[in-house]
């Protein structure tokens, strides 16, 4: 990490996210960074609005066979299938490093069964380091994973179930875009205990060699992200937002395809608090950190003071539901 003296935040992009002060509104999104050492020298956590960790389930999980990655046009495809070190390994080998960074820490949690998420949560909530929980719900890359994150029912479930065990962390539920009704998900998770929303995760995909008549991925499948799914997830922020999370006061963290402020600001105009780079870390990892002095120009430009100022300002004309 760097060494040089911190520089003073800019009170324009300082923002507060269920009851979370980020010094700018830019987070790294799940997965795409590793535990917090893999990025500490091209990525200076001081100037990161919040760090989110790779998912954490109950046990170790190898992943999927390779290949478990394909660039595809715009975008990216993986199949990473949940690679981790599991609770207890996360606990002992990654938490000693969590407690020394200067931004808060978001770990994704992953299960296959209710339970699993319960005691991962639990053990976690015990660890002050731990500013919050996004809950993936929404993995499309393991066999069950989106079993949480496409039946409104159970996702109330484990959502609540999960919200009665925590007596810190903030609870953030990741939707899943591989769903019909993107609304219904996001209600099911803010009557379950959300206290802020994040999505998109991928889109599921499929990607061919022609040649070799075979899937490119190991899976066949995988999760597609990067610029290919921006106006999509765009779409699905911007639904969650008018018909669930206004209302509820419940923040949203916008993701999918963030590669430059103008990819930022339009997240915060469909209704996002806070907005996650993923796949943009891939060609420049110090990119939330240019997003975020971008985007304090941007509001300077326009005699904004607080980025809360863009949250939702998209001007639609007729009203919302004629988007559908
Ligand atoms: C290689 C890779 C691994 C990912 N792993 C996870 C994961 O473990 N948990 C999770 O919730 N999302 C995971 N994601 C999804 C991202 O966090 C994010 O929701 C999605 O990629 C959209 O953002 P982007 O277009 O900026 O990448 C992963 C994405 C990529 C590209």
């Amino acid at each position: 990490m760097s060494t040089d003296p911190t520089p003073a935040p800019d009170p324009r992009l300082a923002t507060r996210l269920a009851g979370l002060s980020l010094r700018t509104p830019i987070l790294t999104a799940s997965g795409t960074c590793g535990y917090g050492p893999e990025y500490a020298a091209v990525l200076d956590y001081r100037r990161l609005g919040a760090f989110t960790t790779k998912s954490v389930t109950l046990h170790e999980r190898p992943g999927n066979e390779p290949q478990r990655v394909v660039e595809t046009r715009g975008g990216l495809l993986n199949a990473i299938g949940l690679a981790n070190v599991g609770l207890q390994r996360f606990l002992s080998e990654k938490v000693p490093f969590i407690r020394t960074m200067p931004c808060p820490v978001l770990v994704n949690v992953a299960g296959h069964r209710r339970e699993d998420y319960v005691e991962v949560c639990a053990a976690l909530d015990a660890e002050p380091c731990i500013a919050g929980i996004e809950l993936n719900v929404s993995c499309p890359n393991v066999a069950d994973g989106l079993m949480f994150g496409t039946d409104p029912r159970r996702l109330r479930e484990v959502v609540a179930a999960v919200r009665g065990v925590l007596r810190r962390a903030v609870l953030v539920v990741k939707l899943s875009p591989n769903v019909t009704d993107i609304a219904e998900m996001a209600r099911a998770a803010v009557e379950g205990g959300a206290q802020a929303l994040s999505l998109i995760n991928t889109y599921v995909g499929l990607s061919i060699d022609a040649a070799t008549w075979r899937p490119r991925l190991a899976n066949v499948t995988g999760g597609l992200s990067g610029p290919a799914i921006k106006p999509l997830a765009l779409y699905n922020v911007h639904r969650a937002y008018r018909e669930v999370a206004k209302a509820a006061g419940v923040p949203i963290i916008g993701m999918g395809g963030v590669q430059s402020t103008t990819d930022a600001v339009e997240f915060l105009l469909a209704g996002a608090s806070a907005v996650a780079v993923g796949t943009g870390l891939f060609i420049d990892p110090s990119l939330p950190v240019k997003i975020a002095e971008g985007l304090a120009g941007y509001l300077a430009a326009r005699g904004l003071s607080n980025v809360a100022e863009l949250t939702g300002r998209l001007e639609v004309s007729p009203p919302a539901v004629a988007c559908r």
